[in-house]
């Protein structure tokens, strides 16, 4: 284990294989793929998680009060929501499950229609399928170098069958921290054409950028909050995915029992160890979290010089927020570029096809430096081999 500072601690290239972890037991030598991170989860969660282990009894829980106020105060306090109520909160094990149960709440009729814009987070592009209804996908536009909602082609996509709008905010993968007008202008478009505005906040914590805030949708004025239905979770902030848990804030009370009528008996219920993790994070985890965000700051830069100096070729959009950086490799000339990598560098990277954009990839810089650089190296080394035999002819 490496210790960087003294509260974040890396895993090294050994550290987490044979543990059963999709990174790094299933994508190769290098894995810069699925969004976790390689560092240890701060000490107070695994000292609560350990407390619990130490009780011997594990039976069916329900989420704590205790929880739901930290969350609300949390809420309050980190992400300015005036008034966030107890009652709004609904459990989930996952984000995913969450945005699909939604989208069969509301989207309930063969010839309803969820937007999206493009490109995202592929389970938003699948979530569709279970709901039994209609994907209606806009792209995004790249203006000066910063992704903007297109407005314009937004409206005309829109359909009296459309019924929600999916948004990733911040958003993975183009790292886009959107601003309070652009939230109003989509409340105001999702108000004009009823839509239920579905807003995933579960990287609402990793904001980069000094001077941005993450803005979050249950912070838009009182008339939109009917139709919104906010998404959040500790799992990114405090990397804890595989614990499962998630919550579902929904202001208004009939679209609430109207999701809840549609979940039934579908899903389980919470487990233990996943409200004793969460409670421990949201109220002890604050500063790990600080130096956690001084920690991806330092490996973005790294990402960014690299790159610049050499991999020119691949273009880099600017992230504000996530650990996920979005790489276009239109220039390399190659088909895949996750085959690419895959094969001549042995480097993992997630593939832009399933996010709408087959020439991208999407880079997770949340380990090491020393493990970021030998994937960066490998990258840039099977690159140049690449323009060397293109020049050559072979
Ligand atoms: C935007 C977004 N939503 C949801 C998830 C996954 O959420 P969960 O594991 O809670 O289903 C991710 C994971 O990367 C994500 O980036």
């Amino acid at each position: 284990m490496q210790e960087i500072s003294a509260m974040i601690r890396f895993a090294t290239t050994d550290t987490r294989r044979d543990t059963g972890n999709i990174k790094w037991d299933l994508q190769g030598p290098l894995p810069f793929g699925i969004a976790d991170m390689d560092i240890e989860s701060p000490p107070c969660i695994v000292e609560a998680l350990q407390q619990r282990l130490n009780h011997h009894f594990y039976g069916y829980a329900f989420m704590p009060h205790e929880l739901r106020e930290t969350i609300c105060t949390y809420l309050h306090n980190m992400h300015g929501v005036s008034a966030p109520r107890s009652e709004w909160l609904h459990p989930l094990p996952g984000c995913v499950p969450a945005f699909t149960l939604v989208a069969r709440a509301v989207c309930h009729q063969p010839e309803y229609e969820l937007m999206v814009c493009t490109p995202v987070y592929p389970p938003m592009l699948h979530c569709h399928e279970d709901a039994h209804c209609r994907l209606l996908t806009v792209p995004y536009k790249n203006e000066h170098e910063r992704w903007k909602f297109d407005w314009d082609a937004m409206e005309a996509a829109v359909s009296p069958n459309t019924r929600m709008f999916l948004l990733c905010n911040p958003h993975n993968p183009l790292g886009r921290v959107w601003d309070r007008d652009e939230l109003l202008r989509l409340a105001d478009f999702c108000e004009r054409h009823n839509l239920i505005l579905c807003s995933d906040e579960i990287h609402c914590d990793l904001v980069l950028d000094e001077g941005l805030h993450h803005c979050s949708v249950l912070t838009l004025p009182e008339r939109y909050q009917k139709r919104i239905v906010m998404l959040s979770a500790p799992s990114k902030t405090f990397n804890i995915a595989g614990i499962c848990f998630t919550y579902m804030a929904v202001p208004d009370a009939e679209l609430r029992a109207t999701i809840r009528q549609v979940q039934g008996h579908t899903l389980p219920t919470i487990n233990v160890f996943a409200y004793a993790a969460s409670l421990a994070a949201y109220q002890d985890g604050w500063d790990w979290h600080a130096r956690l965000i001084q920690a991806l700051r330092a490996n973005r830069r790294i990402v960014y010089d690299f790159i610049e100096q050499e991999l020119p070729m691949l273009n880099i959009c600017h992230m504000e927020a996530t650990y996920l950086a979005w790489i276009d490799c239109s220039a390399l000339g190659v088909e895949s570029p996750h085959e690419f990598f895959l094969e001549k560098a042995n480097v993992y990277l997630d593939n832009g096809a399933n996010f709408g954009s087959p020439q991208c990839l999407r880079l997770n810089f949340a380990t090491s430096p020393a493990i970021l650089r030998q994937g960066l190296e490998a990258m840039r080394n099977a690159v140049q081999n690449h323009l060397q035999s293109a020049m050559q002819g072979t």
